[in-house]
């Protein structure tokens, strides 16, 4: 089975999302869709896989929770790992350095747009 297509999807619309705040999404619609979720900070919105790369799991057990209490950085539910927004590297945890996977993301005619793969690698 082939991961290669790519496809490009409305998370929601940029005016929906609070500043800052988080939103989950998914691209495909097979039993492995890739998940990712999307941040909005000020004007600008950055996407990522929903992989944290210290243990593989999902970083958020609430829906659409990815961000820590203040809401400066991107944290993982499961050991504390914390991510800073508009990079995606770890900058407090168990895997300093390391880098959340991007996902392309734009702002079209008001809404939040990412294209990504259409199933988990
Ligand atoms: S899996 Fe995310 S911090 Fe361990």
């Amino acid at each position: 089975m082939s991961s290669e297509a790519v496809a490009e999807i409305v998370v929601c619309r940029f005016e929906d999302l609070n500043d800052p705040d988080s939103r989950e999404f998914h691209i495909g619609d097979g039993d492995w869709p890739f998940k990712g979720f999307v941040v909005r900070r000020g004007d600008e919105v950055y996407a990522y896989q929903n992989y944290c790369v210290h243990a593989g799991h999902p970083l958020n057990w609430q829906p659409n929770q990815f961000l820590t209490e203040d809401k400066s950085q991107i944290v993982c539910a499961s050991h504390g790992a914390i991510y800073e927004i508009d990079s995606g590297v770890c900058i407090s945890g168990p895997c300093p350095g390391k880098k959340l996977l991007p996902v392309a993301v734009l702002i079209r005619d008001g809404d939040v747009v990412v294209s990504g793969p259409t199933a988990q690698a």
